[in-house]
């Protein structure tokens, strides 16, 4: 009983939420891709990594990213539905530029040494990275469920995996901004929506709760962006906010509550970006960030740090410490 009146506050919270923030989007839709259009880059074949790819935001930025580059770009999804990765990269069109492929690469990011071997094959065989997506994301009720790493399976593809990811490839983005060519990284979670966190329980291993978690996951990526950036100089690092999106996010929670609060989607959805408008919005906030680094809203307005922003120098010490360490088991 306790669930189902959770669950209805959260929905009503949702509405209200989504009625709010997704009524008018700013630029038009027609805007936003007229803009990415004319941003993907021309001068020289890009490639574009999306951890995510295969669902939702990550596949809705994978295919508007295709079809504005003509299908002349690299692009590798990654996650763990091959059968998905392949019926999207089928709508692709296809390239003519020689070299370049559109593929799928299969990681399971909640355990860490998965996101350190993947990346770092990908880092090995692909000298620049111009683009680097990640959108992971589960749904769930679940208390504290640690992998046999020890880490919050939630956490881990929100977080950790994120970082770990990012962490392996930099070589080839930092390859990418020397020769002069786009180097952006983009975190699409929560930015504005985190909350304050507790340095000395980083992780959550103590004081575990939905709603810590829930505060702490966008705060993490706030000051992993903000960190990103002031390690290297030239190279963008966005955290972004999508707004509420019709996506598979419920349909493939493991609470059977939330898997069935689906069906209300029909409800939601005039309030709701489609994964098609996510895609173009999302991507006219990754082309249009400069460097360094920037929090985005739905809207691909840069929120700077004003709003909700709980990370500090200290913050960022530690948590870079403890995010290496837990990381790298
Ligand atoms: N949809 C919304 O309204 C909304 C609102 C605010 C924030 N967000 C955030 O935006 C992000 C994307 O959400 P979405 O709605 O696009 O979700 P989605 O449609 O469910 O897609 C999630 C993606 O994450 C991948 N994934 C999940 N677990 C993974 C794992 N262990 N290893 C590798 N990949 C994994 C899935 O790929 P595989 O199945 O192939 O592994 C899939 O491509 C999430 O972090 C979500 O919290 C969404
Ligand atoms: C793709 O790139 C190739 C080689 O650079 C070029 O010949 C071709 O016209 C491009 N295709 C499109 C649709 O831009
Ligand atoms: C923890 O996650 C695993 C893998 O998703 C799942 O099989 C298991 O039921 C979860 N355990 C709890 C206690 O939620």
């Amino acid at each position: 009983m306790l669930r189902v009146s959770y669950l209805a506050s959260i929905l009503l919270a949702l509405l209200s939420f989504l009625y709010y923030h997704n009524l008018k989007p700013m630029p038009s839709l027609a805007a936003a891709r007229a803009f990415n259009l004319a941003h993907v880059p021309t001068s020289y074949t890009p490639t574009a990594i999306f951890v995510g790819g295969t669902s939702g935001i990550g596949q809705g930025m994978a295919e508007a990213f295709a079809r504005h580059t003509k299908g002349n770009a690299s692009i590798i999804l990654v996650g763990r539905n091959k059968a998905a990765a392949e019926a999207i990269i089928a709508t692709f069109p296809k390239p003519t530029a020689p070299d370049v492929k559109h593929e799928f690469v299969e990681c399971d990011i909640t355990l860490m040494k998965n996101a350190r071997r993947v990346a770092g094959e990908l880092q090995a065989r692909i000298p620049r990275i111009n683009f680097l997506v990640l959108s992971p994301g589960v749904l769930t009720l679940d208390g504290r469920n640690e992998t046999e790493e020890g880490i919050d399976r939630k956490l881990a593809v929100h977080y950790y995996g994120r970082w770990r990811f990012i962490r392996e490839l930099l070589p080839s983005v930092e390859a990418a901004h020397a020769a002069g060519e786009d180097a952006k990284v983009m975190t699409v979670l929560a930015a504005g929506h985190g909350g304050a966190i507790d340095l000395d329980d980083l992780g959550l291993k103590k004081t575990f709760s939905l709603p810590n978690a829930a505060r702490a996951a966008p705060t993490y990526n706030d000051i992993m962006v903000n960190d990103l950036a002031a390690r290297y100089p030239g190279i963008s690092f966005i955290h972004s906010y999508p707004g509420g999106v019709n996506t598979g996010l419920l349909k493939s929670s493991n609470s059977a509550a939330l898997r069935y609060s689906r069906f209300l989607t029909p409800i939601l959805s005039p309030f709701l970006y489609t994964v098609e408008s996510a895609g173009e919005y999302q991507l006219h906030s990754l082309l249009k960030a400069g460097p360094g680094a920037s929090r985005s809203n739905q809207r691909g307005e840069d929120i700077g740090l004003k709003t909700a922003y709980f990370g500090s120098e200290e913050a960022m010490k530690r948590l870079w410490k403890h995010t290496e360490e837990e990381t790298a088991r």
